[in-house]
């Protein structure tokens, strides 16, 4: 359910339409429901009422303050992967004891950081992450709270470069290695075992495999309680999927009664990290037609964003719906939307049926929400768009677009250019 809806053939966001918002703060920008997010976070998270559980919103997905900050007011954690994240999490004034901190490559500072400021938990990924962070646990005289990454090698049947939990992906530790891991774990000083974690993929349509991941932790687990390693944890990561086109991904409330069946008998408590399924269909990015061209093999629909807005289709051929702000009675025809950018990848939507847009028209382009301006880069010099958050008929500039001062911030001429 979201909350952009067509009323006498202008889109809206809420109740706000989309055209005020672009005549005020001009194109492209993204745009969020603040009703829909919190929706998306209340349904995601009584999905698992009855059952010990923490939702900790993976904020590589949206990491914009205010996001985080309303998810943080109605008692969501982050899931962070860098000192960045951590930043922006705290800042945002999530709960340091609702973080999970994931990711193959953490840097010495980032986890003194994430230590000093107090986190959860600790996904860690390989055991050298195990004997770095023991020594800088040591020189901080903390205890560092860990999970160990399992890689379940599970297939999660979705795009391979966003299938992490195969055994031939680098993430995680694999289930052969992990009780000599744990043990390991266990014997260093610094380190307090609390937890098992895996993460097998993202965009996933079926629950199916989340439950085969489950079941392989949750038999690590018994072995590991054999061994008198108590876990109190157990991290299933994100992944769950949306609807950006034909996709059927199962309901938060179907997916989460699947996982508690599957859960019963564990004394332990569930954390999740969701990112698209909170964020995805709470956001569009708004562009503009600027011209089109048409030649005899191609119809193309040239709009003011481009791949360095959006990155996602050219990067994965994702799908994202293209609809006109205003409608109007215009033809289908099979055309491209494409950016401004020097290459042919720079395409939003590719050969699709759609509106015979012109220049000067508005157009939306749905679910982004989630990896889209997280995802954004300055590529051609172009500044990152602006934000901007609908909350109960009013809209919020919740990230300024980038002025060209702050394109060269920090770049200097040395003196024999001069
Ligand atoms: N936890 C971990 C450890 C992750 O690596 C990720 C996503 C998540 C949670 C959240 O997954 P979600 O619930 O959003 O599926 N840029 C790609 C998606 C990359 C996902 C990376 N990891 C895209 O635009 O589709």
């Amino acid at each position: 359910m979201h909350h952009f809806n067509y009323q006498a053939g202008e889109l809206y966001c809420e109740n706000v339409p989309v055209r005020r918002i672009a005549a005020k703060v001009g194109t492209p920008f993204y745009l969020y429901s603040a009703a829909t997010l919190g929706h998306h976070y209340r349904v995601f998270e009584a999905a698992f009422h009855g059952f010990p559980h923490l939702v900790c919103f993976a904020v590589k997905a949206n990491a914009n303050l205010a996001i985080l900050s309303l998810l943080a007011r109605l008692g969501c954690g982050a899931d962070i992967v860098s000192g960045g994240e951590l930043h922006r999490a705290l800042a945002a004034g999530v709960d340091p004891g609702r973080i999970v901190y994931s990711g193959v490559g953490k840097r010495g500072d980032e986890i003194r950081a994430a230590l000093k400021a107090g986190i959860l938990l600790f996904n860690m990924e390989s055991s050298q992450e195990l004997e770095e962070i023991n020594r800088i646990a040591g020189h901080l005289r903390k205890k560092a709270p860990v999970a160990l990454r399992i890689n379940p090698d599970i297939d999660a049947r979705t795009h391979p470069y966003i299938s992490t939990g195969l055994k031939k992906n680098k993430f995680g530790i694999n289930l052969e290695e992990a009780l000599a891991d744990y043990r390991r774990a266990q014997e260093l000083p610094n380190l307090e075992v609390v937890g098992v974690a895996c993460h097998i993929g993202s965009q996933i349509t079926e629950i199916s495999p989340f439950v085969e991941a489950l079941e392989r932790l949750k038999e690590l687990i018994r072995r590991l309680q054999e061994l008198g390693i108590g876990i109190r944890y157990l991290d299933l990561g994100g992944g769950l999927g949306i609807q950006y086109d034909q996709e059927e991904p199962p309901h938060p409330r179907e997916y989460g009664s699947e996982l508690l069946k599957h859960l019963q008998e564990l004394d332990v408590t569930l954390i999740l990290e969701p990112g698209r399924v909170l964020v995805g269909n709470a956001g569009i990015l708004v562009t503009k037609v600027l011209y089109t061209k048409e030649s005899e093999a191609k119809h193309f629909i040239i709009v003011d964003a481009g791949m360095n807005d959006l990155a996602r289709p050219s990067l994965y051929g994702s799908y994202h719906g293209v609809c006109p702000v205003v409608q109007q009675s215009r033809p289908l025809v099979k055309a491209s939307l494409v950016g401004p950018i020097c290459e042919s990848g720079d395409f939003l939507a590719k050969d699709r049926k759609l509106p015979a847009f012109r220049p000067g028209e508005l157009v939306a382009v749905m679910s982004a929400g989630a990896y889209g301006f997280s995802m954004s880069s300055n590529y051609n010099a172009r500044p990152r768009v602006a934000e901007i958050l609908v909350q109960d008929g009013e809209f919020y500039v919740i990230r300024k677009r980038e002025t060209y001062r702050q394109l060269t911030w920090g770049e200097a001429i040395p003196e024999f250019l001069k």
